[in-house]
């Protein structure tokens, strides 16, 4: 059948692959270590659950306003005004099914074709492909590992041109967990001014930092600058909530209104029970709930980060957030006489039944991509897997 250009050159997501393909070993009775999932382990807080049940009983199961239920909108400006000294109003604001839908929309009411978007690599995997959805260039600027993954404000000026429409920030990042503080955000932010750039601001992670630093939102720092970004934000990864799918935008009233008529007759609205489980996870702020679940990863990252800098060929730049490590095995793939990381990955899940993803498919094809969000038992046994492993192979 001939299917759309559009979907020709898509790649489907290389992180839900790698889970699909290490589940199925699983069923069929490997004693895999899945090393690639993006979610928490925990399980979405009770009174988050029961506030949709109580949702369900009062009957708020049908269709709701496509930018949002009000309630939820209100809750959401609340958490901008708390948390990061942003003023929106509800018109600022749409509730999507998730924050990558929130992505996908923004781009599809954003780039024209051949407009260029600025993605600095390593990048989360769906930025590309829902730029070239759009049909827009993804124009990828290689954050150096030497620069903590961060892009410089010389790397962002080198590559902008007149068909620049956007620059994506991700902080912390997903998947190297590293963080822009106020300063590099303010170098960034200049530039953007001055060629008149739209910034793209994907703050998921937000709530998952774990070292001293503050999350600063690039919106935050000028009236001109909160004029120029969407912030896209959701409850999937603070609230261990990825399965119930809200995500929210928040920007100027044109853009917002162009992303709801577009969800209008796209997906009508996201879940309205999911709305209401929600607007609970955020009417009731920071949770204990919460405050565990990010004592635990902060655990675990030292654990794996440990475990990691501890194996032959492998190094990796201490992340301040989010839950991956994103170590350079470049060393290791070459002692190990393979060709490239996504054979030393295949042959590494083959034989010691551990999981990881890939760099390639973040556009850093010298790493690889470890998620701890998975008990410490497991990663101290992932860990002691991946180091026989490198070690067997040493030639
Ligand atoms: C950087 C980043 N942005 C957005 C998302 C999408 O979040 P959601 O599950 O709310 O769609 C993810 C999920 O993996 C992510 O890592």
């Amino acid at each position: 059948m001939n299917l759309a250009d559009r979907v020709k050159t898509l790649t489907p997501s290389s992180t839900l692959a790698i889970s699909a393909k290490a589940k199925e070993l699983k069923k069929q009775g490997h004693d895999v270590i899945g090393l690639g999932v993006g979610e928490p382990d925990f399980n979405t807080p009770e009174y988050i659950i029961k506030a949709a049940e109580q949702a369900m009983h009062n009957g708020m199961t049908k269709y709701t306003p496509s930018g949002g239920i009000p309630e939820l909108k209100e809750a959401i400006i609340n958490k901008f005004k708390e948390d990061n000294e942003l003023t929106y109003s509800p018109d600022e604001i749409i509730v999507t099914t998730g924050a990558k839908h929130a992505l996908y929309t923004l781009f599809q009411v954003l780039v024209n074709e051949g407009d260029e978007v600025i993605i600095p690599a390593p990048y989360w995997v769906s930025y590309p492909e829902q730029v070239k959805l759009a049909g827009g260039n993804p124009i990828i600027v290689e954050a150096l590992e030497e620069n903590n993954f961060k892009v410089t404000p010389e790397q962002l000026e080198k590559v902008i041109t007149e068909k620049t429409k956007a620059l994506v920030i991700n902080s912390p990042s997903n998947p190297t967990g590293m963080m822009y503080d106020q300063e590099e955000l303010a170098k960034l932010g200049e530039i953007c001014v001055k060629h008149n750039i739209f910034i793209v601001s994907d703050e998921i992670y937000e709530k998952l930092i774990y070292t001293n630093d503050e999350h600063v939102s690039i919106a935050q720092l000028s009236d001109k600058l909160k004029e120029q970004t969407v912030v896209i934000n959701g409850v999937s990864k603070s609230h261990a909530m990825t399965g119930w799918r809200i995500g929210y935008a928040a920007g100027s009233a044109q853009i917002i209104k162009a992303m709801t008529n577009l969800a209008s007759q796209s997906t009508s609205n996201p879940t309205s029970i999911a709305q209401y489980a929600a607007l609970a996870a955020y009417e009731q702020a920071e949770t204990k709930a919460m405050e565990d679940m990010k004592k635990v990863f902060s655990e675990r990252l030292n654990l794996s980060y440990d475990l990691l800098i501890d194996i032959p060929g492998i190094s990796c730049v201490k992340p301040n957030g989010a839950f991956y490590l994103f170590p350079n095995v470049k060393e290791a793939v070459r002692l190990n006489g393979f060709d490239n990381v996504d054979a030393w990955v295949t042959a590494l899940l083959e034989e010691e039944n551990v999981a990881l993803v890939p760099g390639s498919g973040f556009g850093a094809p010298d790493n690889v991509r470890l998620s701890y969000a998975t008990s410490s038992e497991l990663l101290q046994e992932a860990g002691k897997r991946i180091k026989r492993f490198v070690e067997n192979h040493q030639a």
